[in-house]
C-alpha cells in the first residue's frame, strides 16, 4: 500500500530524513577525487615545459605535472612537447646553421631536431621570450630537474613522446625512462604514496613495455581515434593499460565509453582543456571540464589553465 504524506511538513522532514540517510549511508563505489593534470604545466600562463609553468602548475593545486620527454643527442631526457626545438626556443638565432636533414618529410619547413643537440646546447637556449619577455632566461628542463622540482609536491604524468622516432636514431627512449624511473625510486609503494607517477603515450608496444618493467606505475594509452573506444578493443586495452586517456572530441562523439571503460577497470582521462580554445562548445573551460567530469563521468584530465578546474 503507498502511503502519501498529507502535510507539507511532514513531507520536508521526510526529504530532510532521506537527505541525511542518503549523506551517511557508505556509497557502494566512493568516488575518487577528480585528478588535474597541468597540460605541459601551468602552459595557458607560462611558457610550458620551463620551471615557471611547473611551479605555477604546483601553486594552481594541479595534481599532476605532465612532462612530455625527448631525448638530447647525449641521450638526456628532458621536458618538450615537439621533437623540434624551433617552436618553443630561440634556436634558429642561436644555432643558425643546425637545420636537421630529414624531418621536414613529417612537417614542411626548417627544423631544429632535438636529438641533434646535446643537453648543454639545449641549456643555452631561452624557452620563455617566445611567450612574453617577462619570461626571458626561462630555460628546458631534464626530467631529472623536473623530477627534483615536482617531487613531494605533486604528482608526474610523463608522457612518452615519439619512441619510434628515436629507435630510427639508436636510440631506447624507454629503457632511458625506465632506468631514470628505477634511478629515482619512483616506481617503490612508498614513493608512488607521496609521488604519485602515471605513464602514458600513443605507442602502445612502449605501454607494453613499460608494463613489463614497472609493472607498478599505472600506464595510459593515448588516442585520438574512435576505433579505440570500442567494446573489443577496450578490452585488449585493459590486457596491459591501467587507463585510457582519447581526446574530447573522441568521448563526446561515444560518451557510453566512460562506462565501457570503467567496466573493464580502466581509468578515463581525457585532453585538452584550454581556455583559448576557440571550438569550444561551452561558456568557459570551467564549464566544459565540469561537463567531462560530473556529467561524462571521467576521471581526470589535461588542463592548460589547472586554476579553473572545478572541485566538487
Ligand atoms: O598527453 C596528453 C595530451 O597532452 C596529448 O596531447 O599533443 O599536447 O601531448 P599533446
Ligand atoms: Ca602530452
Amino acid at each position: 500500500m503507498t502511503t502519501i504524506i498529507r502535510s507539507p511538513f511532514l513531507f520536508a522532514s521526510a526529504l530532510v530524513i532521506v537527505a541525511v540517510v542518503a549523506a551517511a549511508a557508505p556509497s557502494a563505489q566512493p568516488a575518487a577525487r577528480k585528478q588535474a593534470i597541468a597540460h605541459r604545466g601551468a602552459s595557458g600562463y607560462a611558457p610550458e615545459h620551463t620551471p615557471a609553468a611547473y611551479t605555477l602548475a604546483m601553486a594552481q593545486k594541479a595534481d599532476f605535472v605532465e612532462p612530455d620527454l625527448a631525448v638530447s643527442k647525449d641521450n638526456v631526457l628532458f621536458c618538450m612537447h615537439d621533437d623540434t626545438l624551433e617552436r618553443t626556443t630561440n634556436v634558429a638565432e642561436v644555432f643558425p646553421d643546425r637545420v636537421s636533414a630529414g624531418y621536414e618529410t613529417r612537417q614542411p619547413g626548417k627544423h631544429w631536431l632535438a636529438n641533434d643537440f646535446t643537453m648543454a646546447e639545449i641549456k643555452r637556449l631561452d624557452a620563455g621570450k617566445w611567450m612574453k619577455p617577462e619570461f626571458a632566461g626561462q630555460h628546458l628542463q631534464t626530467f631529472q630537474e623536473a623530477i627534483d622540482l615536482v617531487r613531494g609536491k605533486a604528482g608526474l604524468y610523463p608522457e612518452l613522446k615519439s619512441p619510434e622516432l628515436y629507435k630510427s636514431r639508436g636510440v631506447d627512449q624507454v629503457k632511458l625512462f625506465v632506468d631514470i624511473i628505477r634511478k629515482n625510486g619512483l616506481e617503490t609503494p612508498e614513493s608512488l604514496k607521496t609521488t604519485p607517477v602515471i605513464i602514458q603515450s600513443f605507442d602502445e608496444s612502449a605501454i607494453r613495455r613499460v608494463a613489463v618493467d614497472l609493472p607498478t606505475v599505472p600506464r595510459v594509452f593515448l588516442t585520438s581515434k574512435d576505433e579505440d573506444v570500442t567494446e573489443a578493443r577496450i578490452t585488449e586495452l585493459a590486457k596491459f593499460a591501467t587507463g585510457i586517456a582519447p581526446e574530447k572530441f573522441v568521448i563526446a562523439r561515444h560518451p557510453e565509453m566512460v562506462a565501457r571503460a570503467h567496466a573493464a577497470g580502466l581509468t578515463v582521462t581525457s585532453w585538452t582543456f584550454r581556455a583559448d580554445d576557440k571550438e569550444m562548445a561551452f561558456p568557459n573551460v570551467k564549464a566544459e571540464m565540469a561537463h567531462f567530469l560530473y556529467d561524462l563521468g571521467i576521471d581526470a584530465l589535461f588542463t592548460n589553465n589547472p586554476d579553473q578546474f572545478p572541485r566538487r
